[in-house]
């Protein structure tokens, strides 16, 4: 397993140590065209000079990869996908996947014929707590999901101080909290509830200083095989507490996953109480190795990525809805 890794800012270096701790590559090789970031990740994870490479085109002057991964920015995840797919190279794409659908058919289409694996970095699919739920859920014990509700915060510029430096800034460059941050939560909604059908968006810049992007982000939307589940998502990227609070109420009982917490629970009757599962997480990490490793397993043929193309095509349909209804102040359909 030769991996090349395409882009090592603040994703692409930690997709670069988990996929070295998961110690199942042969070699791993890196294409980073910022030159001071190149030295500093080759030093920091011994990756020899001949395996760092100032870009994409040497990279591949080099020979075949097998696998590659994808966190540059999102206008160029497409582009470069089709390019490595053409080559026969399975894919790990970073969310957002695009901000356009522009040359999703042309990627499916290769895909398709070079009978690859692609995984899209939807990675909260890999938090213990929601695949528990995901788990439960498909068991039938809770019977129909009536409603989802995802409420989640943080305290982005702490947490990612260079917010205002990188794409976040910039809509063109997948900037703002719907391409960056609530698109992950539709996603589980997907998983989760079933396909967002119709999305009603209130989005706008709040408080983040630096940046005029939205940072506030509530949606309504319907989903489900008929559309007959509710669901709404909120977000900011300025409260303090760090929190993620997914909740799922089906005829049979409600189910919620606290990533503060580290625990999810359900709760079955009116007057019960909740029964509490603590899920393991040691550190964010984790839910990386899962992921990465999850996409490892189904190029071996031993299992199926967390998230694949066509899931993180639905999810991009629904990041445009999401935008063009803030736009115009009206629902929108998500086009399947
Ligand atoms: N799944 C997640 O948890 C998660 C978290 C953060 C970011 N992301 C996504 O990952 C992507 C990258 O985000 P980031 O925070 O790492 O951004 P970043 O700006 O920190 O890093 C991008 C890096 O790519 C390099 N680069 C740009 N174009 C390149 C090219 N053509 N070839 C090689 N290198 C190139 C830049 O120099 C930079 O170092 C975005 O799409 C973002 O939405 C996902």
């Amino acid at each position: 397993m030769k991996l090349l890794l395409i882009g090592t800012g603040s994703i692409g270096e930690r997709h670069l140590r988990c996929f070295q701790q998961l110690e199942r590559c042969d070699a791993i090789a890196f294409c980073e065209t910022h030159a001071p970031r190149r030295a500093e990740i080759a030093g920091r994870y011994g990756i020899p000079t001949n395996l760092a490479f100032p870009d994409l085109e040497s990279a591949l002057a080099d020979g075949h990869y097998d696998a590659a991964v994808i966190a540059t920015p999102a206008p160029t995840h497409i582009p470069i996908a089709t390019r490595l797919a053409a080559l026969g190279t399975h894919l790990l794409i970073e969310k957002p996947l695009s901000l356009t659908i522009d040359g999703i058919e042309a990627l499916v289409e290769v895909v398709k014929e070079k009978n690859l694996t692609v995984a899209v970095g939807y990675v909260h699919r890999a938090h213990p707590a929601v695949e528990a739920m995901k788990e439960a859920l498909d068991s039938g014990r809770f019977g129909r999901v009536l409603q989802i509700r995802t409420a989640s915060g943080q305290a982005f510029a702490t947490l990612r101080p260079a917010y205002r430096d990188v794409y976040f800034a910039k809509p063109e460059l997948g900037g703002g909290a719907i391409n960056d941050m609530i698109t992950h939560f539709y996603n589980v909604g997907d998983w989760l509830a079933g396909p967002i059908r119709r999305v009603m968006t209130d989005a706008d810049h709040q408080t983040l200083e630096g940046v005029t992007v939205e940072d506030t982000v509530h949606s309504l939307v319907r989903q489900g095989a008929d559309g007959g589940v509710m669901g709404s998502y909120a977000l900011n990227l300025y409260q303090h507490p760090n929190e993620v609070l997914i909740t799922v109420v089906c005829e049979g009982g409600t189910l919620q996953a606290e990533y503060a917490k580290k625990r999810w629970s359900w709760m079955t009757e009116a007057s019960g109480a909740w029964h509490h599962e603590a899920v393991e997480m040691p550190e964010v990490d984790v839910m990386y190795r899962r992921q990465n490793g999850a996409f490892l397993d189904a190029i071996d043929g031993k299992g199926s990525v967390l998230c694949t193309l066509e899931e993180a095509i639905r999810t991009l349909k629904v990041n445009l809805a999401s935008h063009l209804s803030v736009k115009e102040g009206t629902w929108q359909i998500v086009n399947a």
